[in-house]
């Protein structure tokens, strides 16, 4: 432990990622002890910037967890002493061996470990990896590099980033980041699924009749037009972030936790779905409104974005799984940016109770009286099942009950960021949540012919206000399924 250092490269130091979630989420390893006693982070972008003028950006950004007030402003002096500058370009193999060379110092010639945080823009990922892995890569230890999507637009610009990266780094350096998967809720879902006796033998087409997977925001692109506009909402949410979490949902049983062996479980279930067709999606676009005196640009009118774009910035899709699990039974997922609330939920809706005895005494229609399971992925983190429950008193009537698993009242401690558990997964070598290159290529291929389609034929997205809930195509796609997005239910 004594004799071996790490170091932490953040490169694009200066960017918002940086600032909002990476040094903050080493600063949070380091309070909680979790980084080894020797270890340096370094910043490196082009900017011209000094050790403190770099320490004073990051401070601003630092906090501490409410339990842990306390010693918080010591730590904080101690953690910015380990944190260097370096300026440079991102192509240049010289401005890379300069850093390796700080880097050594601060080594002291022991065994280094060394991590390279690339939040940078795709189109210099290559660069910057050629550039790490040739003139700055450890001597002495591993060497590995962290990267964010996104991974390409499409399969073959993935396959060939993923070529690219290859030339570099083994498949074993290369950490492909879906800060989805470090999520508490999402991490559960392995839990819940298969550390009790009740879900797994009713998680099939035998019991379950839909499940949905729903992220919105309520904001818009504001400022990051320019990088999403050549996106859109299906490959910066549902390609990697909902189809991530659809995968653990649906995978068989792995072999063990081994990152491997969930891995590979992951990987076939996403070779068992079929390409997603256009009469199965619906896109759409937020437009300008006015509200409460307030006015909402809507996505065109940002300076960073074409006039006449028709990128989406919301949609709603039906997936199929075509394995014995799971035939039939649609996945549908939708997302969206200025809707009327933010949040992330994974939804499972089951079957109707065959025969049910108390058909006539549910107030309301009985397709409404299914069981449903709700894991919130945020914001308040919660889990809870709805039942039909008899209202107490001399009657017999029924209505909708939860029960409920509220993380802020049975665990009250702050939740880490999923920034933190995966900096600490990457520093520890543990690669479950992190994507494998065959999971990427397999994930591209559902939605790659249809956004190819939706591009060669300039589908024109269906206009909602900014902070409604959305187009309402999206009621139909589901009604072709015979569901209802229960999130719209508005009873939880
Ligand atoms: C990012 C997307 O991956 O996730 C953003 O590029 C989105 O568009 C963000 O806002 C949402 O992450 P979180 O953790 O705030 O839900």
């Amino acid at each position: 432990e004594t004799k071996t250092n790490l170091s932490v490269t953040v490169v694009g130091a200066s960017g918002d990622l940086a600032k909002k979630k990476i040094f903050p989420a080493l600063f949070a390893l380091f309070y909680e002890g979790c980084l080894p006693q020797n270890f340096t982070i370094f910043g490196y972008a082009r900017t011209k910037m000094t050790d403190e003028e770099l320490r004073e950006m990051i401070s601003r950004t630092l906090t501490c967890r409410i339990d842990k007030r306390e010693n918080c402003g010591d730590k904080m002096e101690e953690f910015l002493e380990r944190c260097f500058y370096h300026s440079g370009q991102y192509g240049s193999e010289e401005n890379f061996a300069e850093l390796d060379t700080k880097l050594k110092q601060k080594e002291g010639g022991k065994l280094s470990n060394r991590l390279f945080y690339l939040s940078i823009p795709p189109d210099i990922f290559v660069d910057v990896v050629r550039c790490a892995s040739e003139r700055a890569s450890s001597k002495t230890g591993w060497t590995r590099v962290i990267v964010e999507k996104p991974f390409g637009r499409d399969s073959e610009s993935s396959g060939e980033l993923t070529r690219s990266l290859k030339k570099y780094l083994a498949e074993e350096q290369i950490f492909r980041i879906d800060h989805y998967l470090g999520k508490e809720l999402v991490e559960n879902l392995s839990v819940l699924r298969f550390s009790n006796l009740v879900f797994e033998p009713l998680w099939s087409r035998n019991y379950i009749r839909s499940v949905q997977f729903i992220f919105s925001e309520d904001f818009g692109t504001e400022g990051r037009g320019g990088y999403f506009n050549n996106y859109g909402i299906i490959r910066d949410i549902m390609q990697n972030h909902l189809l991530q979490i659809l995968a653990l949902f649906a995978m068989e049983t792995p072999v063990s936790l081994d990152a491997e062996d969930i891995r590979n479980e992951k990987v076939k279930v996403l070779r068992s779905m079929r390409q997603l067709k256009l009469e199965d999606v619906v896109v759409g676009q937020y437009k300008g409104h006015s509200k409460g005196g307030k006015t909402f640009l809507g996505y065109t009118e940002d300076p960073t974005v074409p006039n006449d774009s028709i990128t989406p910035t919301f949609a709603a899709a039906a997936l199929f799984i075509d394995n014995a699990r799971w035939d039939g039974v649609p996945f549908l997922m939708k997302a969206g940016k200025a809707l009327n609330t933010r949040r992330a939920e994974i939804r499972v809706q089951f079957r109707h109770v065959p025969g049910n005895l108390y058909k006539r005494n549910f107030g309301t229609d009985m397709d409404k009286a299914t069981n449903e399971l709700v894991l919130r992925v945020q914001p308040n983190e919660a889990i809870f099942l709805k039942i039909n429950n008899k209202i107490p008193g001399l009657g017999m009537r029924l209505d909708r009950s939860d029960l409920n698993l509220l993380y802020s009242m049975r665990y009250p401690k702050e939740i880490p960021d999923a920034y933190e558990r995966l900096l600490l997964d990457a520093i520890e070598g543990e690669r479950r949540l992190f994507i494998r290159s065959d999971e990427l290529d397999a994930a591209w291929s559902i939605f790659t012919p249809l956004l190819k389609e939706l591009e060669s034929n300039k589908i024109a997205p269906e206009l909602y206000p900014y902070g409604s809930r959305g187009p309402v195509g999206a009621h139909y796609l589901a009604a072709k399924y015979n569901a209802r997005w229960g999130d719209l239910a508005g009873d939880d």
